[in-house]
């Protein structure tokens, strides 16, 4: 499909000669009025794909109970950062949740969002200015300093953009992306940053022949950045992904960048521009090594749906009133839903210490019990 966005990444190639797939990816996402989160409806039904905030506000019902949690078990700041807030559901549903339940924090709380699109920010405004006028601060990632709290995303990581390694003839080259024949191609050549070589020494991750892995530089920048910007705070970050040595095993050859269009997945990285979500697995082992250099540690790792289960979702499930609605919920925690599986929870925390009965330390199984009777139920 030709589209302006198209036009204007082939005449960047060209005048460049070739670019990374990161800057690829971030125009392709990202450019003002014309990348994929810059205009209408990248999300829900109208858009390419679901996140777990459009299967059921249950979610962030959850994530509230647990913040709530963190701020009392941990005497925190009564403020919440969240960064990357899509459509604005999220906040909306959390900020629906205090004002309902938790009265106190919610008429005492701070709440700031970071946003890169342009177009999200008015869009957030809108729906979340209804019912909570004058409660939310839209900042960008630069103003943020000196925060306590707690710090959150959901798929934030996720849409940074990525640099693609690949070894072949027993080298590693970088796979940018260059015209061949007419048309948009990667093209493997040396490293654009020698960052790349440091990312891979520092996971340890021996690449075999012919396999690509996906390197988030960006991911480093800013859980290093993010770290110096905490005073007494934890991070808590949701996203698909895997510890490296799980994320890199040699038979994901082809990496995990993949692109969705209308709910569907496809791996036509150069068709639609613009139009199409381009996403790839995030790496939990770097963000946890990265940000401990800065001094914000890994308190706790789990996937999505123990942490659900242990901040209190069987008790949305229990409230449903029609089994519509009880089965969008377990879609957030049940293999089968994607939600509940592929799907982690990171809590890192700066100058925050946490003891033994932490909720977020307890194991699978400690739980599981509890989680069968309400489904036979
Ligand atoms: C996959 S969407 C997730 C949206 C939402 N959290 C949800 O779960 O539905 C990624 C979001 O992160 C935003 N984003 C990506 N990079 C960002 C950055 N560097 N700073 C702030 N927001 C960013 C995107 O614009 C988009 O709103």
């Amino acid at each position: 499909m030709e589209t302006s966005l198209q036009t204007y990444v082939e005449e960047l190639v060209r005048q460049k000669g070739k670019i990374t797939f990161a800057e690829f990816m971030d125009i392709a996402l990202y450019k003002e009025g014309m990348g994929y989160y810059q205009k209408e409806n990248p999300f829900g039904q109208q858009g390419s794909f679901y996140t777990s905030v459009n299967a059921s506000e249950s979610f962030g019902r959850t994530l509230a109970k647990s913040f709530v949690y963190m701020i009392k078990t941990l005497g925190l700041e009564n403020a919440f950062c969240e960064m990357g807030a899509g459509s604005g559901m999220l906040a909306n549903d959390i900020l629906n949740y205090l004002k309902a339940e938790e009265k106190e924090i919610y008429s005492a709380l701070s709440y700031t969002i970071i946003e890169k699109s342009g177009y999200l920010i008015n869009r957030q405004k809108e729906l979340i200015e209804k019912e909570h006028a004058g409660k939310v601060v839209w900042k960008t990632f630069e103003e943020l300093k000196g925060f306590s709290g707690v710090f959150y995303s959901n798929e934030l990581v996720d849409a940074f953009p990525v640099h693609r390694v690949i070894r072949m003839n027993d080298e590693l080259r970088e796979l940018y992306v260059k015209e061949t024949d007419g048309k948009l191609r990667f093209w493997p050549d040396d490293f654009s940053t020698p960052k790349l070589q440091e990312y891979l020494d520092n996971i340890n991750l021996r690449v075999v022949e012919t396999q690509i892995v996906d390197i988030n530089l960006d991911l480093v920048g800013w859980v290093q950045a993010l770290a110096d910007k905490l005073d007494k705070a934890v991070v808590v970050t949701i996203d698909y992904g895997f510890e490296a040595p799980m994320l890199y095993q040699s038979y994901r050859r082809d990496g995990t960048v993949t692109c969705y269009y209308r709910h569907t997945q496809n791996n036509d990285f150069f068709e639609r521009i613009g139009y199409q979500d381009i996403t790839a697995f995030v790496d939990f082992t770097s963000l946890s090594l990265y940000g401990s250099q800065k001094g914000l540690e890994p308190l706790a790792f789990m996937p999505q749906w123990l942490y659900l289960v242990q901040s209190g979702i069987l008790e949305e499930i229990s409230a449903c009133k029609t089994d519509l609605q009880k089965q969008s919920v377990k879609a957030l925690i049940m293999p089968e839903g994607g939600f509940g599986t592929n799907f982690q929870v990171f809590i890192q925390g700066k100058g925050v210490s946490i003891d033994p009965d932490f909720r977020y330390t307890k194991s699978a199984r400690d739980v599981l019990d509890e989680m069968g009777k309400v489904f036979s139920s």
